[in-house]
């Protein structure tokens, strides 16, 4: 058998993860016009766990606002616990420091934040459902995996998943998301129950102690969704090893 790293394919995903891997993938929407702690917030790693009007990783900034906006005292306070990290407000999942911000930036992301009113009622996902057989068995997902009317070829973000996979996470959980001897197979922890919003909660904060990186700021929870998407579809034997037909 060929080894993976020896591929013209894998070659080019290492040239591609290494001419990305000092900047992000994920370089945010800073504009020309926007407001000031707006364009602090895409620059920074925030959108990597924050929407401003749904949860992702941690609340939504509207939400933030709505608790917060007629609180003496609040701003303040959630400068510090942007600066310091923080937990226990919104759940048990941290968020952690951001010491490299300065004072000035800091009081214009959360004065940005507190401004933002709530956003019209997001609509609640589309509670569509893919079924597909694989072995005789009928497996159910909330998003497609191939295109309309195709049984081979898979959707966009799958396809854009598999490049991620083997452009970043393969290194320890295995090429083709086979798992390794560095890190769990994450098709089993699909099996398992991982949702796509847990997944990207892990991967946003990392388990740095365990030697899982954190990738916030460097994707954004649209990328996850995409890796996540890859990794169902090879947990449900939906797409096999190597390279997906487009
Ligand atoms: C790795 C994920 C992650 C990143 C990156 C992140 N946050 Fe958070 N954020 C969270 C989580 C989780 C919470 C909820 C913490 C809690 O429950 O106290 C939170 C809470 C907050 C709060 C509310 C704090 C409170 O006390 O109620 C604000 C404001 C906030 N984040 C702003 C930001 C800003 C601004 C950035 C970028 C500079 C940022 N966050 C980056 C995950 C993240
Ligand atoms: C440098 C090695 C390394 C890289 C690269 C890496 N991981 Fe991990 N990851 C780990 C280790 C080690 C663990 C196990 C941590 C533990 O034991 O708690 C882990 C655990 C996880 C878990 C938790 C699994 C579970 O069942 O609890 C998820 C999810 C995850 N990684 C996602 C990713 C994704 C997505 C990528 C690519 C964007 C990635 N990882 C890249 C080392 C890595």
């Amino acid at each position: 058998m060929l080894h993976p790293a020896s591929s013209p394919a894998r070659r080019t995903h290492l040239a591609l993860a290494t001419a990305l891997a000092a900047s992000s993938l994920f370089a945010g929407t800073a504009a020309a016009g926007m407001p000031a702690g707006e364009s602090v917030v895409q620059k920074s790693d925030c959108m990597s766990c924050h929407a401003i009007d749904h949860k992702v990783v941690g609340p939504a900034f509207d939400a933030v606002a709505a608790k917060y906006a007629s609180q003496p005292g609040a701003k303040q306070m959630l400068i510090d616990a942007v600066k310091k990290g923080h937990v226990g407000t919104w759940g048990n999942i941290p968020m952690p420091p951001h010491p490299n911000l300065s004072q000035q930036q800091l009081d214009e992301a959360i004065t940005w934040i507190l401004s933002l009113k709530p956003a019209a009622a997001t609509s609640a996902a589309s509670g569509k459902s893919y079924s597909y057989e694989v072995d005789g068995k009928t497996v159910k997902l909330d998003f497609p995996v191939f295109t309309a009317g195709s049984k081979t070829k898979v959707t966009q973000s799958v396809f854009h998943g598999y490049e991620l996979w083997n452009s970043y996470c393969f290194r320890c959980h295995g090429v083709d998301a086979t798992g390794s001897e560095y890190a769990p197979d994450l098709r089993k922890s699909v099996l398992n129950g991982m949702t796509d919003a847990r997944m990207t909660q892990i991967a946003m904060t990392g388990i740095k102690a365990k030697g899982m990186p954190s990738w916030a700021g460097f994707f954004d929870p649209k990328q996850m969704t995409d890796i996540y998407h890859y990794v169902a579809a090879r947990a449900y034997h939906l797409v096999g090893e190597g390279t997906p037909a487009e």
